[in-house]
């Protein structure tokens, strides 16, 4: 990194930008395996919010893999990267006041723990997707779960690569017992509860 480079700090600050759009930034990190409901739940969230005016955006792994993080796999080392990256863009739009969503299996915990990190105090609300993997591998939306245990995919979260879970996360939605509206619902009395949207 260059060390000609410094931080400008804006005019406008992020207080305005958050009082001008009536809540309090946040980034809800969906985590769970392949299929678990992440970008469903989200999703279903970002309905319940933006009925409420609420400003978000939600960052999904299958669309930020096709341009920001085109070329990276699914090694270790390349989800490392996915998630430190995905942990900066999410900052970058809190500060803009936005309430971001996001939707990545983010399986390692450590990654998971410097994106936390890398935000303000109680700004990260690690939200785990819970489904049993046979539950995720009978839905197999993308059919990726059966060329996984053919063979055809190597390190499949949950089949060749593991998922570390959450050990203390703000909140845990169960998609196999739940359905995704109570999900969503039980996400959005969160951020209320929280002064979130005040
Ligand atoms: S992460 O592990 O780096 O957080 P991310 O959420 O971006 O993963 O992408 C996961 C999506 O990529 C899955 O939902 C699935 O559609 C697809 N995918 C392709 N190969 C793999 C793999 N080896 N493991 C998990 N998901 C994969």
């Amino acid at each position: 990194m260059s060390s000609n480079i410094v931080w400008h700090e804006h005019h406008v600050t992020r207080e305005e930008r958050s009082t001008q759009k009536n809540q309090k930034p946040c980034v809800l990190w969906f985590t769970g395996l392949s299929g678990s409901g992440k970008s469903t739940v989200a999703n279903a969230v970002e309905s319940l919010l933006l009925e409420k005016q609420r400003h978000s955006y939600i960052l999904d792994g299958d669309n930020v893999r096709h341009g920001l993080n085109k070329g990276l796999g699914f090694s270790d080392e390349d989800r490392v990267e996915n998630i430190r990256r995905i942990g900066e863009v999410s900052k970058l739009f809190a500060d803009a006041g936005l309430i971001v969503l996001t939707a990545f299996i983010s399986p390692f915990k450590a990654d998971r723990d410097l994106v936390r990190a890398l935000l303000d105090d109680n700004e990260f609300i690690e939200i785990y997707v819970e489904a049993p993997l046979d539950v995720c591998e009978e839905r197999d939306p993308k059919g990726l779960y059966k060329k996984a245990r053919a063979g055809e995919i190597k390190n499949f979260t949950g089949i060749g690569s593991r998922y570390e879970e959450p050990e203390s996360p703000e909140l845990v939605v169960n998609t196999a017992k739940q359905s995704v509206e109570e999900c969503a619902i039980q996400v959005v009395n969160f951020l209320q509860s929280k002064g979130f949207l005040a």
